[in-house]
């Protein structure tokens, strides 16, 4: 199909939708980390994706959160709003790992007495750099009311994605999240942008701790996607025996 290429990112595509105002958001395969110096591909990782995250924004947007998510159009590509991207990454830590943990040096797994949300700048070349609200008002990213507006919607996010995961004996350590600007009814409003699934989220299993999530690739501790399809099957997405793993041909054995 002959599209236009809007953006392509470490792990989506965005081309441009059918009607003005509408992209197509495409899940690649494709998994990087430490900003790119670890690149592999995961069969299906993308249709897990999809997945995942058309789920999670579709309840998002019945408690009332606005999202840019209008629909699936096929097993890797979602159909979603145009919006203006705000380009800072929201982090929502409940549990310390990653970053924080090396940063301050607290050992990874201890709880937090509340949740914290960090700003980071998102900008390759600089390594995504962490920013306050001093920085991102002083450079005109945002204004004090849109952050306002991001940190209310961030904190409901959590609570919300706290108690799904809890239903299904994962914890919700962290995630990051993106916000974008939409013009609409002569004002703009802030609303969910880009994804969430393992691949931006720390899923732990609530009984053994084992990770559930990008971690996984990171460290190279174990199957990604046997984790990602543990998340699907637990949200009822996906049936126990259906993997979307594998496309490839099946030997028969005799
Ligand atoms: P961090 O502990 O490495 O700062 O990551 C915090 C959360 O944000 C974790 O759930 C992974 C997610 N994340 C992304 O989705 N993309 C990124 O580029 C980074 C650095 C983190």
């Amino acid at each position: 199909m002959n599209r236009r290429k809007i953006y392509e990112g470490k792990a989506k595509i965005l081309y441009e939708g059918p009607e003005p105002g509408t992209l197509i958001q495409h899940f690649k395969d494709d998994a990087t980390a430490n900003n790119n110096e670890k690149m592999q591909i995961f069969d299906g990782k993308g249709v897990l994706n999809n997945k995942i995250s058309e789920n999670i924004f579709l309840k998002l947007g019945k408690i009332g959160i606005p999202t840019h998510f209008i629909r699936k159009l096929n097993m890797r590509e979602q159909l979603i709003k145009e919006v203006d991207i705000i380009p800072i990454e929201v982090v929502v830590r409940n549990i310390v790992a990653g970053s924080l943990s090396k940063r301050l040096g607290i050992i990874e797994g201890e709880p937090l007495p509340r949740s914290l949300i960090e700003f980071y700048y998102k900008n390759d070349k600089l390594g995504d750099p962490m920013v306050s609200d001093e920085h991102i008002t002083a450079f005109g990213w945002a204004s004090p009311q849109e952050i306002e507006e991001i940190m209310n919607l961030s904190l409901r996010i959590n609570d919300f994605l706290s108690g799904l995961f809890s239903g299904i004996n994962i914890k919700l350590v962290d995630f990051k999240i993106e916000f974008g600007r939409l013009y609409e009814n002569d004002a703009f409003r802030i609303i969910l942008a880009d994804e969430i699934s393992p691949d931006s989220c720390r899923l732990w299993d609530t009984t053994t701790n084992d990770k559930l999530d990008k971690d996984l690739f990171r460290n190279d501790s174990g199957d990604l996607l046997e984790a990602y399809n543990e998340v699907a099957r637990r949200m009822g997405i996906i049936s126990k025996k259906n993997k979307t793993e594998n496309t490839g041909p099946v030997l028969i054995k005799g």
